[in-house]
């Protein structure tokens, strides 16, 4: 998987997310976060590489769904999590059951939308105009597998954005990185983040698109 130097690009956005809190957009964000502010700037700016509504899979309170609805104020915003015993994540994940926080920083912005789902059963023809998908759910080979597979799918004539979280090289409790570099070795990694991502080529993405 080759690495890109895109981190730099995201410095704007930590800026314009600083600009908000100073606006006096309450805005917490603090170590209880799982996607780290660089981590947020970077995958705002590539959603700005697409048009398009945003799909997260695994939104757990609502921190990255909050800064992408503050940053794109002209998108919708869907945030996907669920609560329940019925877990499948990898143990290392067992303690981001959202349970009552679900979508606590999130469910206020006027431009989410917040589903009760599972990433499996997300039902893909009820979206509208998605052009990018952040996948940071279950973490399993098999789950990032799935996610993945049904985002291909959607995608597959339009054409859109993948991003992936914890796509760690060196962990072993995810399986994003194997499923990413074996099944996608186009995919990129953004420097001195876990943020991957691939453009899917389709008739939908614009010349935004950097080919
Ligand atoms: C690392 S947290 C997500 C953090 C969030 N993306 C953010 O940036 O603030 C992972 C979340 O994925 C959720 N999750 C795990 N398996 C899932 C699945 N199969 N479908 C949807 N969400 C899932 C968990 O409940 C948890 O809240």
């Amino acid at each position: 998987m080759k690495i890109t130097s895109s981190i730099r690009d995201t410095e704007m956005q930590v800026t314009a997310y600083e600009k908000s809190w100073m606006d006096g957009v309450v805005y917490k964000y603090d170590d209880k976060c799982y996607t780290p502010i660089e981590h947020v700037a970077a995958i705002i700016n590539m959603c700005r590489k697409v048009n398009g509504n945003i799909l997260e899979i695994g939104s757990n309170t609502g921190v990255t769904a909050r800064n992408l609805a503050m940053n794109f104020r002209d998108r919708i915003v869907y945030a996907v999590d669920y609560i329940g015993r019925n877990r499948t994540m990898c143990p290392d994940q067992s303690d981001e059951n959202p349970e009552l926080e679900v979508f606590k920083d999130c469910e206020d912005e006027p431009n989410v939308v917040c589903l009760h789902a599972k990433g499996e059963s997300i039902r893909y023809d009820a979206l509208v105009e998605v052009g990018a998908i952040f996948i940071d759910g279950g973490h399993t080979f098999e789950e990032v597998k799935a996610d993945t597979m049904n985002a291909l799918r959607f995608f597959r004539t339009k054409g859109g954005l993948i991003l992936w979280h914890d796509c760690h090289q060196d962990e072993t409790w995810s399986g994003v990185h194997r499923y990413v570099s074996k099944t996608h070795p186009e995919a990129k990694l953004i420097e001195e983040t876990s943020v991957a991502y691939l453009f899917i080529q389709g008739s939908w993405l614009d010349s935004k698109h950097p080919q």
